[in-house]
């Protein structure tokens, strides 16, 4: 005989009603699939009287969030409200310790208080799901749960960001200035009407923090580098075309000599390399483990329609009474890594000097990357037009990050330098 699952569906926003109208009209292939039943029986949101694109039924709605959690008759709870505090946090907490399970698609959430959540989860043996929330339509977490679960991951890195993504290949196609693209993104409806998070990295870093713990069988860890795309304009876009790269913001968490490294930067890649093609609002994960190798998984990064197959997914699972560690592995096998800092790594750089035009500039700013033990691979130099400035690009060849940011220190404070220099760090894997 099929089970009986009873659902309660909290935030009805962009993502919950499109998940409703989903789960409504594939009601009898998900049982069917799954063999189970579900039902949608309890509603709620912020407010009762705004019109929704379907109907609800007067028993189905609930006032107050409070209630959900101690109602006998709720299996599942879909929190989709957003944020890490405030009700959000409080449903989620609440739901599992009375022993419900969670659907959710909140990184904000799930980055800052997984560990706790999930250790609640697993005394009470219940599922707490997110596969949402991290690169929406790219089914990354099942995969390193289930598919690749053979495998010793050492690196995890990728595109964890529509919107940055669809800036910087926007900026790249149309040649449109940052802002206009940012407002070209927004009235698409690509970007929130505050992106900052999406800007400034931080909606990356959440992506990035989930996924070492998943990947390397850690506790979640506060310590990454974190850099945005806000600075990046259409002179490193064409410098970048120029030397056979794209500058794409990625993500990278992997462990070296036992540390654990996270960062989020722009980078710039090889216009030859896979990821140098995933443009638009496209993200893309690429794992490298043992024995499987190179994986990439591509898709869509959010959106109610890649957002809501994520969220099918992980009901699918509960219904089939798939129980699981949040994080893979039960928690008291979860280590703490000591975590290494990002001038401790080795890059190959672009550094972008923007200097006054006189005799001796280029030879003293030789002279003080050679002082600071980096060596160059190449430099271009372009005057301004009616200016008597110039921009110096040089490509340094693999040198350890704290040389470049000391050689980019003592460059700041020279006289000849008309603004900050810019460094981008180059990906040749
Ligand atoms: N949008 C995406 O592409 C995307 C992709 C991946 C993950 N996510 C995640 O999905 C979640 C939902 O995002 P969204 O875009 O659907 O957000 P949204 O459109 O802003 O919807 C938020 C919903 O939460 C409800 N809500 C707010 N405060 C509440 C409260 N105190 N009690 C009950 N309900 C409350 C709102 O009610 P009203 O309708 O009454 O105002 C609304 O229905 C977030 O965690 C987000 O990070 C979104």
């Amino acid at each position: 005989m099929k089970k009986n699952y009873n659902i309660a569906l909290v935030g009805l926003g962009n993502i919950g009603s499109y998940l409703f109208n989903f789960l409504m009209k594939n009601k009898n292939y998900l049982s069917n699939k799954n063999n189970s039943n579900f039902k949608i029986a309890y509603i709620s949101a912020k407010s009762k009287n705004k019109k929704r694109n379907f109907k609800i039924k007067k028993k189905q709605w609930i006032n107050n969030i409070r209630d959900i959690v101690t109602k006998k008759d709720i299996d599942i709870v879909i929190e989709l409200i957003g944020g890490a505090e405030g009700p959000a946090k409080k449903l989620v907490f609440n739901a599992l310790k009375n022993k419900k399970h969670v659907v959710t698609a909140n990184k904000a959430l799930i980055s800052k208080y997984g560990d706790q959540l999930s250790k609640i989860a697993e005394r009470n043996k219940v599922n707490l799901e997110y596969e949402a929330a991290v690169c929406g339509g790219v089914p990354i977490i099942r995969s390193i749960k289930e598919g690749l679960i053979a495998n010793k991951i050492n690196r995890i890195y990728g595109i964890f960001n529509g919107t940055s993504n669809y800036v910087l290949s926007s900026m790249d196609k149309d040649k449109t200035s940052f802002q206009e693209t940012i407002n070209k993104a927004k009235n698409y409806g690509y970007a929130e009407s505050n992106p900052k998070s999406d800007i400034d990295g931080d909606d990356v870093a959440s992506k990035v923090k989930i996924l070492s713990c998943l990947s390397f069988n850690s506790f979640l860890n506060k310590n990454i580098h974190v850099e945005g795309i806000s600075e990046i304009d259409n002179e490193d876009i064409i410098n970048a075309d120029k030397l056979g790269y794209k500058i794409k913001l990625l993500g990278f968490s992997e462990i070296l000599n036992n540390r654990l490294f996270q960062r989020v930067h722009p980078t710039l890649v090889k216009k030859t390399s896979y990821i140098a093609s995933v443009n638009g609002v496209l993200n893309a994960v690429i794992i490298d483990g043992k024995p499987i190798g190179k994986n990439i998984i591509q898709g869509e990064g959010a959106g109610p329609a890649a957002t809501t197959s994520a969220l099918v997914s992980d009901i699918s699972s509960i219904l089939r009474g798939n129980i699981k560690y949040p994080f893979a592995i039960s928690n008291d096998k979860r280590k703490k890594f000591k975590t290494g800092k990002i001038s401790d790594l080795y890059f190959s750089s672009y550094i972008r000097l923007n200097v006054k035009d006189k005799y001796g500039v280029l030879s003293d700013i030789t002279k003080t990357f050679s002082r600071n033990k980096v060596s160059i691979k190449r430099v271009l130099q372009s005057p301004y037009k009616n200016k008597k400035n110039s921009s110096i690009i040089i490509i340094t060849h693999s040198s350890k990050d704290y040389h470049i940011q000391k050689t980019l220190k003592t460059l700041a404070k020279k006289t000849y330098i008309i603004k900050k220099p810019k460094l981008l760090r180059i990906e040749n894997g």
